[in-house]
């Protein structure tokens, strides 16, 4: 393995972590595995074994565990980490901060730690589009300034975020980019590893999926009395197959020796606001069936609108989303179809 190829993935079993694996394989790189599967299964590793006939050197390591993730460090040699392992769920981090603030924190600090003591250069740091909060501007820029996190698990992104920026200007060897996501969604087309939310999942497309399955009796679409064109709240829904392109644009940034600056932060989306309504819409239509829906309250904490500006990736990582909203929800129904064998 060339260590400037090797990119190291925690939380590699996850819903992101295993596409980016196969997009990374498939520009070239090599990748080691690690995950704790608090929130994933063994066979998205397989998975993405299958799609790309290689095999992925897989450890069960848990990050806030600096003994084993020192073991991780000594017995590979890679020059990037992609740190995708964190809790996500915005609704549970109300409920348990401070299972939040340790599993996302202890964990990022570790992996900051271990590359710092290992002289290892490259970061890229899973960031998200909830640390803009409520924008006073949309679409959102990088330099739109943060909002006050409303939730345990937003104020992790931004916290983590600042600690990366300090620890890359105070190490002379370490360099930094946090990505920003917006809305992820979809599988990969092969259908062999895609989101798996465990229980009743709190995200739009999960539900949708699930409701069409018929695992869920009707979708609640939450509130249309926004002051959006439908009333229906406004979201920038990202393939996740772009998305791990847009990890490794940025990887070949850090490896290539491309950065501008030590740190640097770049919006992941597809710059197009999405209702709702129209989500539901176009899932009907691109698959051919009817979706029982009903409007409901408000969710707490939802804000009307966000999306991105993505000049900054497209002009400096050379990456912009491709896929059209029409495959994408092709591709989650049919990864609900798999994994519930219809
Ligand atoms: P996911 O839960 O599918 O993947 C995260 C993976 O990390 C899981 O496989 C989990 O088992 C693992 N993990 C968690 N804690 C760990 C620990 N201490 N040690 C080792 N492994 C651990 O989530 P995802 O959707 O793939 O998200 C990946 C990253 O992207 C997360 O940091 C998340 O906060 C961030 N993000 C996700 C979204 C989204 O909507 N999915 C949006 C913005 C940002
Ligand atoms: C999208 C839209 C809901 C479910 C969350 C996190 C964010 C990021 C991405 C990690 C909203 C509406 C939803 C449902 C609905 N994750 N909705 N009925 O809230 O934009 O972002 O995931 O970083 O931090 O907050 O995504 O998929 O939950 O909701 O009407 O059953 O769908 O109101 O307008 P959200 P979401």
């Amino acid at each position: 393995m060339d260590s400037n190829k090797t990119v190291l993935i925690s939380g590699g079993a996850g819903y992101i972590g295993s596409h980016t694996a196969v997009e990374l394989i498939n520009a070239g790189y090599d990748v080691v595995i690690i995950d704790n599967l608090s929130n994933s299964d063994a066979a998205a590793v397989e998975g993405v074994e299958k799609i790309t006939g290689r095999k992925i050197p897989f450890e069960i390591v848990d990050t806030c565990d600096p003994v084993a993730l020192k073991g991780v460090f000594e017995k590979y040699e890679f020059e990037t980490v992609i740190h995708f392992a964190a809790y996500k769920a915005v609704g549970e981090s109300m409920d348990k901060p401070l299972m939040y603030y340790q599993n996302n924190l202890v964990s990022f600090m570790n992996i900051v730690e271990m590359m710092m003591q290992f002289n290892r250069r490259n970061i890229l740091f899973s960031s998200s589009a909830t640390v803009y909060g409520e924008a006073e501007t949309l679409p959102v820029t990088e330099s739109t300034p943060r909002q006050p996190a409303t939730s345990p698990y937003g104020n992790t992104k931004q916290i983590a975020e600042d600690i990366l920026r300090d620890c890359c200007r105070a190490c002379a060897g370490l360099h930094g980019i946090a990505l920003r996501y917006f809305n992820p969604i979809g599988a990969h087309p092969s259908a062999l590893i895609g989101e798996l939310p465990r229980g009743v999942p709190n995200n739009l497309v999960p539900f949708v999926t699930q409701t069409a399955a018929g695992i869920r009796e009707c979708l609640s679409v939450f509130g249309d009395d926004y002051d959006t064109p439908d009333g229906t709240c406004l979201r920038d829904y990202i393939d996740v197959v772009d998305l791990a392109k847009a990890h490794v644009a940025a990887v070949n940034r850090m490896t290539d020796d491309k950065m501008k600056e030590k740190y640097e932060i770049f919006n992941v989306g597809t710059g197009n606001p999405v209702s709702v309504l129209e989500l539901i819409t176009t899932f009907e239509r691109v698959n051919d069936l009817k979706l029982p829906y009903k409007i409901t309250p408000r969710r707490p904490g939802d804000v009307p609108a966000v999306w991105a500006d993505t000049t900054l990736a497209n002009e400096e990582l050379g990456w912009k989303a491709e896929r059209s909203l029409d495959d994408t929800l092709r591709s989650a129904w049919k990864w609900e179809k798999h994994v519930r064998g219809l």
